[in-house]
């Protein structure tokens, strides 16, 4: 063998150690998910094309780095074991075909499940009580992290005694929900505090505090994927496998943890054949949007759990089980260039121009630093190499920089001190992190409101996008808001754009005199008053019916309206005395556009199926988003609320609801399951 053979192997054996350290022990990865995978797919390569080099260090033989050290290990009763992973569906044929040649051609049953991106930890309940939390480690030996588990809402103290074992061990998920995950880095960047990588992060974070109380701060969540071992403790109190099988196939389990008041992954798909089995991942990976908590991939596990010990398990990972691990959120690219852009209320916000890349299929060139505090927090500098990340619909973002890689001398970036698109200079409040162009004639801020005002959840024109205001705007045809209604006027210009024939004319004109007819609620969120969302301006136009009465009204009457404080109240008032708010409202009214509530959906008016009924929607429902329904609940006359209170007519419960559910059945309010959920929707 030669030398570079053996050094090369040396070198990845040292790489993939460091990953996973660097991963699993310090929360602070060095690599994206998807270089780690490729790095360890070389090495696993190099192995199997030199086998005599295989190592038993090597991290193709381990589950994960040893424990760290910060809390009491614990040696597994039955080891913790990692999944082999698939990126095709070739490879997952290849699966298919080695399960084949084991078990011959008896139909193999398997249940699809999605991997959910959580930190793995074992729990052990002896006598039907939770007695330890321990995390994975190195699949032998974890950690105890029990006080903390304890605080996790989905973690039963006790399951029913007739679970008829010793000692019990369940295996899943401890994860951070993406929508409290969001808000709580929301807080963090507006508050200048560093906001998390990324949710397995933050779980990981919250569930290695010394401090248990620091864990409960957290919203931390659990779920249930699979069953450990089951023991008996013998006379002499050695613990011993039961020898009982408490379930013949891995869906009765999963049926058993859920009525023992586990989470449990949902939905699950029964498949067989590889046509059906690819069917399922291509499902999960489409809407993997979809579900409460990240999830990195889809898991087929054999239905039978006779299967498993007949096709038994590698050193790492069972043989009657695979994950299909979806293209990654987070990527590495080199950030070129760091620029500011200047939105619609003057808020400043960085971001960074970067090498393209593509993540989970899209090509990003483009993602937000947030504010000066962040980059300097995250240290991010111009030409790093860096870790971005792109989830769902959120904006892409730059999550780190590899410091570790940067070429000698970058200099750290500070906001200039100008407004790059009018010069003036930038304000920074005391009490903010971010800086502001106040200047409200600022070419930029003007196109944002342009495009805010024309925007889905404002005034809905879809003919004028973003671009095309840009160009009519650079033309000097579109320079505030009144200007959107005297484009009929421009007929001539527009003919000479480019693409722009008789009938995209008349449908921009036609889309922009039907707009006039939107409620006031709406016509108050895009006129970008700061504060004033849609939720405000719908409580607002409910107690103010008109423009006149809103614009008359006093700080403290304001105030009276549910959700409206002194700052809403103050902004508000400010924005009506503002003489050129009052030019353009007038010259509005003038174009003849509607200034009462009309139609608006989120005023329950009589003769609407669900009038007068206020509806909470909790987790995740398939075939439908939270918004979708929320929509249709509204334009059948129902209000929706935030969080459930006695006013409440009924929760919607999707899958794995949140602690809403817990609230609801308290206080004994409906429950409407998705099963249920068409025949509301369909009243008449
Ligand atoms: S089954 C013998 N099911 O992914 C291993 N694991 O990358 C049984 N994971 O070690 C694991 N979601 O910690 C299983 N639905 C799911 C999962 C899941 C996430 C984790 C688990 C495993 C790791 C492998």
């Amino acid at each position: 063998m030669s030398k570079d053979i053996l050094a090369t192997y040396d070198e990845l054996v040292s790489a993939v150690q460091e990953a996973r350290y660097r991963y699993y022990v310090l929360s602070d990865p060095v690599l994206s998910d998807q270089e780690f995978d490729a790095l360890f797919r070389q090495l696993e390569q190099l192995e199997k094309e030199n086998p005599s080099l295989l190592r038993p260090d090597s991290p193709t033989q381990q589950v994960g780095p040893p424990p760290g050290g910060a809390f009491l290990p614990y040696r597994h009763l039955t080891p913790m074991q990692s999944l082999d992973n698939v990126f095709d569906r070739g490879e997952l044929g290849d699966f298919f075909v080695r399960v084949a040649q084991k078990v011959g051609d008896r139909q193999v049953v398997y249940v699809c499940e999605p991997k959910i991106d959580g930190v793995a930890v074992n729990l052990i309940y002896r006598n039907s009580v939770l007695e330890k939390a321990v995390t994975r480690g190195d699949g032998t030996t974890g950690e105890e992290v029990t006080l903390q588990a304890r605080t996790v809402v989905d973690i039963p103290k006790r399951l029913n005694p007739e679970a008829d074992a010793d000692l019990l061990e369940i295996r899943g998920e401890i994860y951070f929900p993406l929508a409290e995950f969001r808000q709580m880095n929301e807080e963090r960047i507006a508050g200048g505090e560093a906001a998390f990588m990324n949710p397995r992060n933050a779980a990981s974070g919250a569930l290695r505090q010394k401090d248990p109380r620091m864990t409960a701060k957290r919203p931390l969540r659990f779920l249930a994927h699979s069953l450990g071992g089951v023991y008996s403790i013998d006379a002499g109190a050695n613990i011993v496998p039961s020898g009982k099988t408490m379930f013949s196939r891995h869906s009765d389990f999963l049926e058993w943890a859920d009525k023992e008041g586990f989470s449990v992954p949902k939905p699950t798909k029964k498949v067989t054949g590889l046509d059906e089995a690819w069917g399922a991942v291509e499902h999960f990976t489409a809407e993997r949007h979809r579900f409460p908590y990240e999830i990195d991939g889809v898991v087929l596990k054999a239905d039978e759990l006779s299967l498993h010990g007949q096709l038994g398990s590698t050193a790492r990972a069972p043989r009657w089980a695979i994950a299909y691990k979806i293209p990654a959120l987070e990527k590495e690219t080199k950030l070129l260039q760091i620029e500011v852009n200047v939105g619609r209320t003057g808020k400043v916000t960085p971001y960074a121009v970067l090498e393209p890349v593509v993540v989970a299929g899209v090509t990003i060139s483009r993602a937000t630093l947030h504010n000066e505090d962040q980059i300097h927090l995250k240290d991010i500098r111009e030409g790093d190499l860096v870790i971005i990340r792109r989830a769902g619909d959120v904006i892409p973002e730059v999550v780190k920089a590899i410091a570790d890689h940067r070429p000698e001398g970058l200099p750290v970036w500070n906001m200039s001190e100008k407004c790059p698109f009018c010069q003036e200079p930038l304000v920074k409040p005391s009490d903010e992190v971010n800086y502001y162009c106040e200047n409200i004639d600022c070419p930029n801020r003007v196109v944002e409101s342009l495009i805010h005002f024309c925007s889905k959840g404002a005034m809905d024109i879809d003919t004028l996008g973003e671009k095309t205001t840009v160009v009519l705007h650079d033309m000097g045809i579109l320079n505030n808001i009144a200007d959107i209604f005297k484009l009929s006027e421009h007929v001539g210009t527009l003919e000479e754009l480019d693409g722009w024939g008789a009938k995209k004319i008349e449908n921009l004109l036609q889309a922009i005199e039907t707009s006039k007819q939107k409620p006031l609620d709406r016509l108050l969120v895009a006129l970008n008053i700061r504060h004033v969302g849609s939720v405000v301006a719908k409580e607002l136009t409910l107690h103010f019916p008109t423009l006149d009465a809103i614009r008359s009204a006093t700080v403290e009457s304001l105030c009276v309206i549910p959700g409206v404080g002194e700052k809403i109240a103050d902004s508000l008032t400010a924005w009506f005395a503002n003489q050129n708010n009052a030019s353009l409202l007038e010259e509005l009214v003038k174009l003849g556009l509607r200034t009462d509530v009309g139609a608006d959906p989120g005023s329950a008016e009589g003769g609407k199926p669900l009038a007068g009924k206020t509806f909470v929607i909790t987790g995740a429902f398939f075939g439908m988003t939270r918004d979708g329904i929320k929509e249709k609940l509204e334009s059948m006359g129902a209000k929706t609320a935030g969080s459930v209170s006695k006013n409440t007519t009924a929760l919607l419960v999707g899958a794995d609801p949140g602690s809403k559910l817990e609230k609801a059945l308290a206080l004994g309010v409906e429950i409407i399951r998705e099963d249920a959920l068409d025949a509301l929707l369909s009243a008449k």
